[in-house]
Order: structure tokens, then sequence, then C-alpha cells
């Protein structure tokens, strides 16, 4: 396949936030004038004084030197350029009537909206926000209807147009963003053919992958169907750990034992699944295809159904205790990151927040304050020693890596709701703090 070489001088993102800007922060590295545009004028003024307004380890000393060397800098309104990358949010709208969550494009069409007075023939636009099948066309669409004056690919038709359209996810793990932008491989889905050579010519400026040509539909759902993957394969996990309470069987023994088959790999279970990602995307296409997505649309429920079972297992243990404290051990949505987003651990903690009168202490050593709706119902954030040295129960909910060095000596007397599996590995650098259930009672 020929590769046609489009002129990049100038390159646009739209939406400066974990994603877009790691990615207008790469490109510029790579001696390409990058314009970022974001809608919050404290994004950009901090972009533009060399600093970032996200955590991303390497980001701020790179956005610092592409600032410095007059390679990047931002804006609040789009300005022209010879290629638009697309990357603002895709939340969903919560159900209400209907039982799937919706995804919500607004964030989508106001970017296209804000780009179509400045679309000039020759343009590329690609989408890299996570989106149900279709957006891509859907995208397209808003701009065609805008701009009369310019032509746009229709699919699987070959022949020139005035502007290229094509989606490329993104997948690249938050913590390592800068390190994944270049060395993963890009699936790109280009409306028309000559719209994927466009869009590969651009990812071939920094991208050190494979970069992958498929059509808009094909990359629009390659993305939701890896983490929908994910998403179903943690909720057979979780399912097992249901299953394994009715039944009196340790889960974390099983999983053990039954990976030791050569062809299976069981995750571990949780109190949830978190993250914007994994917890959102399944619903676009669950919303798509509802009468095809049964499975995925249970994994769904399955996952979401732990973080109440979770508190409810909490509420089981307060019964062992006169007036008991609680110390939670993690609120992020996985190990050693401080971001919160549709974290479990922290919906188990509101859960108990809002249900019980007992005193309740959180333990996050990434961040430095409490979200508002824990610290107005009384929950305090406390240190793991000072948690460790007050609590009758101790709900373990992230394995952060600073838990894995408890004392379990240190444990003695109390009762452990065990989300992680945390108790069985620290019996390596202890005595043996009991054989392990989901809830276990620790001897004096
Ligand atoms: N964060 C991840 O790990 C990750 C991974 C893969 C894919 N994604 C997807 O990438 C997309 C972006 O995610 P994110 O984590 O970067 O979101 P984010 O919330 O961190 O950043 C989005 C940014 O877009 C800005 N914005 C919103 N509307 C805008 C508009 N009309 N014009 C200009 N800027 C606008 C916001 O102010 C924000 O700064 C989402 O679809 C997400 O699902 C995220």
């Amino acid at each position: 396949m020929q590769r046609r070489k489009l002129p990049f001088n100038r390159i646009s993102v739209i939406g400066l936030g974990y994603i877009g800007l790691p990615t207008a922060t790469v490109i510029a590295s790579r001696g390409i004038d990058v314009v970022g545009v974001d809608v919050v004028a404290t994004a950009v003024e901090a972009v533009n004084a060399g600093t970032v307004h996200i955590s991303e380890p390497g980001l701020e000393r790179l956005v610092n030197q592409v600032v410095g060397a007059g390679k990047l800098r931002a804006v609040t309104r789009p300005e022209p350029a010879d290629a638009f990358i697309i990357a603002v949010p895709t939340p969903f709208v919560e159900a209400e009537q209907s039982e799937t969550p919706a995804p919500d494009l607004s964030y989508i069409q106001a970017a296209a909206e804000s780009i179509v007075p400045v679309l000039k023939p020759g343009d590329l636009v690609i989408l890299e926000s996570t989106s149900p099948v279709g957006t891509t066309e859907k995208l397209m669409g808003w701009l065609r209807n805008a701009r009369a004056d310019l032509s746009f690919p229709v699919q699987g038709e070959l022949g020139a147009t005035d502007v290229h359209v094509a989606y490329c996810p993104e997948r690249i793990l938050p913590g390592k963003a800068l390190e994944e932008l270049v060395a993963n491989d890009r699936i790109i889905g280009g409306v028309s053919e000559a719209c994927s050579l466009a869009a590969l010519g651009l990812y071939q400026l920094f991208v050190e992958g494979d970069c992958i040509i498929t059509d808009a539909r094909t990359a629009e759902l390659s993305k939701l169907t890896e983490n929908a993957y994910r998403d179903v394969n943690i909720a057979f996990a979780n399912e097992m750990a249901f299953i394994c309470d009715e039944l009196g069987v340790n889960v974390w023994e099983l999983i053990r034992l039954a990976n030791r088959h050569p062809r299976v790999s069981i995750l571990n279970p949780g109190p949830g699944v978190g993250g914007h990602c994994i917890a959102v995307d399944p619903w676009f296409i669950v919303s798509s295809a509802p009468q095809q997505a049964k499975l995925i649309a249970q994994s769904r429920k399955v996952n979401d159904a732990r973080p109440a079972y979770v508190a409810d297992q909490v509420f089981q243990a307060t019964q062992k205790h006169a007036n008991p404290i609680i110390a939670c051990l993690g609120l992020a949505f996985k190990p050693d990151i401080d971001d919160l987003r549709e974290s479990p651990a922290l919906d188990v903690v509101k859960e108990l927040s809002e249900r019980s009168d007992n005193q309740l202490l959180a333990v996050e050593p990434n961040i430095d304050s409490l979200p508002v709706e824990l610290s107005s119902k009384g929950v305090a954030l406390v240190s793991l020693d000072e948690a460790l040295a007050h609590a009758d129960i101790v709900v373990v909910l992230v394995d952060h890596s600073s838990f894995l060095d408890i004392d379990s000596g240190l444990l003695a007397g109390k009762t452990v709701v065990d989300t992680r599996g945390l108790l069985p590995r620290l019996e390596k650098q202890a005595e043996p703090v009991a054989s392990c259930t989901t809830i276990v009672d620790i001897a004096e």
C-alpha cells in the first residue's frame, strides 16, 4: 500500500487531559509545531507556563522543554492546523428509565463544532476519544453539515476529498504514558483508504510500535472490545468470589489451584472495577447492540454489585465487636496511583459512611486530603500505622505496595475483610495469620 505523505507543519490536539497533553507533548518533542486546545483556561495557562495540571511521570519536564523550545503552546479556541487530534472525554449518562447507560458524545460534538471555522482543504481530523461504533461517521456528519464547501470521504469509496477523517484509539496506561505513546502498536481506522494512509503518516512521526490499518468502525470496536474483555474476565473472578462465600470455600486458594491447569488463567477478584475505561467502555457496546451483548452487560452488573456486597460484609464484621473502629485501606481504583475516578474502594467507604455510625478511618498514601463526600461524613484520613493501632476491623480495598509490608502481628485481635487477597501475601513475611477466607478473625 502506498503511503500518501501529507505535510504536517502544525498539528492541533483538542483536549489537554491524560491523553491529549502527553500526545501533544510527544509530537512537539519530534520538532513539529503543536497547538494544544482546551476549554479550561487554567489548563491552558499551566501548559503555557511550562507546567502541567495532571499527574504523569516525566510529563512536566518534557512540557517545560517543548514549551521552552517554542514547539508547544496552548489556546482555548482552535487555530488553523494541518491535522486535528480530538481527545476529549466520552463519559456515559447514568441510566434512569432504561437499564443501559448511554454514551455522552456532547464533548466530541463541541470539539467538532470548535474546529469547523478553521477547517481547510487538505486537513486531517483524527478522533482518539473512546467512542461507540459509528461515532467517527457522526463526527464527519457534524463537520460536513457545517462546511458544505468542503468534500468529505465516504466509507469504502476511493477518490480524493478535501478533508481526511480517521478513528485511532488510544490504549496507554496512565503512569507510563510517555513510554507507551511511542512503543505501543496503533490501530488506524480511516473512513476511506486515503484517510487511513493520511493518519498513518501522522502516527509514523512518533510511534515506534506497529501501525495497523483497518476501517473506522472496526477501530472503534477494537478499543471497546479490549476493555470489555478485561471486564468480563474480572467479572468471572468476582462471580467465583460470590460463589465461594456462599459455599464456604477460600476463593484465593481456589483460583491458585485452578490456575495450575495449563490453559486456565483466572484473574483476581476484588471490590469491583474502577477507573474511567474498563468500568465505562463496555456500556458503549451494550448500548449499541443490547440484544447481543448479554454477557458484557451481565459482567458489568456483577462487577458493579461488588462494592455494596463488600460493605455488607463489613457490617457483618461489626457484629463481632462492640462499637468497632473501621479502617479502610486504599481509596484509589488500582494500586499505587492517586486516581479515585469510578473507584469501587471509594464507593465502599462512601456506603459505609452513609449507612453506619462507626468511626471510619481511611488510609490512602497517594492523596493529601479526602474527597468532600467522605470528609463531610466524618471519615478521617490517617496513616497506615495510626489505622492499624486503632482499628478493630481492617478492610483491605487496594493492594498498594506499602500495604504489602504490613507486619501481620499488628493485625492480632482484629477482623480483616480482605477484598484483595492481601493476607496470604503477608503470611510470607511473618507468622501465618490465619487460613484465609474473605472475612478473617485474627487470633490474639
Ligand atoms: N486516561 C486514559 O487512561 C485513557 C486511555 C485510553 C483512552 N482514553 C479516552 O481518551 C479520551 C480522553 O480521556 P482523558 O483521560 O484524556 O480525559 P481528561 O478528562 O483527562 O481530558 C479531557 C480534556 O478535554 C478537555 N475538553 C473537554 N471538552 C473540550 C472541547 N470541546 N474542546 C477542547 N477541550 C475540551 C477537558 O477540559 C479536559 O482537559 C476519553 O474518551 C477516554 O475514554 C483515556
